[in-house]
């Protein structure tokens, strides 16, 4: 008796279980909808970001900073405001296709790492007016780093993935840069 008891209890909650299931997915709301899809798009740009901190018309200039940064090998504390160029090739005369706009600070205290808070933005053909956002911290001294993208517009709605960064060229007085990236981007159809 008490074992036939035990299965009917036992069947009872199956059958709640399997109730409450149903009731989930078929108990539509009015203000949002779940639809699935599977059909991705994986999209590969390669250009170089021009970073100048020298000259008459720096490109990044340096907005902020904390009271102990001039005492820190890695300038902790400082924070850079940017409008760099995005190019097909290294040479800052090759053709422009984007900017990259945002911030960068130094976030590292014993080694470089600087937080990168910037979208890239594209001008070029079909990526005209298209951008993604990334947000990473960048080991800049590596000679590779690896940053994630979480986001973008256009083109890039739904953006997810990565940029992998190498330093094509540096100039340690000025701070100048030429930074190559690769960037991988899945979105959806
Ligand atoms: C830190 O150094 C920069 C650049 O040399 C200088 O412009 C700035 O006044 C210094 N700041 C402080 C708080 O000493
Ligand atoms: C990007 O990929 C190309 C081709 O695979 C490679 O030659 C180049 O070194 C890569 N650049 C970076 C910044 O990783």
């Amino acid at each position: 008796m008490a074992s036939l008891n035990l299965i009917s209890v036992f069947i009872f909650l199956l059958a709640a279980m399997t109730w409450a299931a149903q009731a989930q997915t078929s108990d539509p709301v009015t203000w949002a909808k779940r639809v699935e899809t599977r059909t991705e798009v994986i999209s590969t740009l390669q250009f170089y970001f021009h970073d100048r901190l020298s000259g008459q018309n720096p490109s990044a200039i340096r907005i902020a900073q904390s009271s102990k940064t001039n005492n820190s090998a890695t300038l902790f504390g400082s924070l850079m405001m940017v409008d760099d160029q995005l190019t097909v090739g290294p040479d800052p005369s090759s053709k422009v296709v984007g900017w990259a706009r945002g911030m960068y600070g130094s976030a590292g205290q014993t080694d470089l790492g600087l937080i990168m808070v910037l979208t890239y933005g594209f001008t070029d053909g079909i990526y005209d007016g298209s951008s993604f956002s990334l947000l990473s911290i960048n080991p800049a001294m590596n000679p590779v780093r690896e940053m994630a993208i979480v986001g973008g517009t256009g083109l890039f709605r739904l953006a997810r993935g990565y940029a992998i960064a190498r330093t094509y060229s540096a100039d340690a007085t000025t701070g100048d840069a030429i930074v190559g990236y690769n960037v991988t981007i899945a979105t959806y159809v």
